[in-house]
């Protein structure tokens, strides 16, 4: 099967393959995470994190830069991936840098080493949520 055949297992790749470049010296826990925007084009990263710790950043911020730096402004879906046998849920931080970017409807899929686990609506995780919609134009 060609890659684009199937677009979840190709998300789920390129979140797989930002994890192994995350830098976790601390946690000693990798995450990666891949969004594919409306175009078409997936943009991943990996957590980095630091001595201060603090100042760490999670691998969904990771990947939203890289999509803001490319000049994309919406995310259509992301994949978020972490080892362990409990589901790697972004925090309430990266919901929020998520919502920015999409809406309620927007899907946030979590994987595991062996592939995604659970799909959610952003709205799911992060009910009633406020966004730049909210902002006096
Ligand atoms: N982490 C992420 O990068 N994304 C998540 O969805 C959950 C947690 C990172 C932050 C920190 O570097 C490590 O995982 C342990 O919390």
């Amino acid at each position: 099967m060609s890659k684009s055949a199937d677009p979840l297992a190709e998300l789920f790749a390129a979140a797989k393959a930002a994890q192994t470049n995350a830098y976790a010296p601390y946690s000693r826990f990798k995450v990666g995470a891949a969004l594919r925007t409306p175009s078409g084009a997936i943009y991943s990263g990996g957590n980095v994190e630091n001595a201060a710790y603090p100042e760490g950043v999670c691998a969904e911020t990771s990947a939203i830069s890289a999509m803001a730096q490319a000049g994309e402004r919406r995310i259509a879906e992301i994949c978020v991936v972490g080892d362990g046998a409990a589901l790697c849920t972004p925090c309430g931080g990266c919901r929020q840098r998520i919502r920015e970017f999409a809406d309620g409807a927007t899907l946030v899929h979590v994987a595991g080493a062996e592939g995604v686990r659970a799909t959610f609506r952003l709205s799911a995780l992060l009910p009633e949520s406020f966004g730049p919609g909210h902002l006096p134009a």
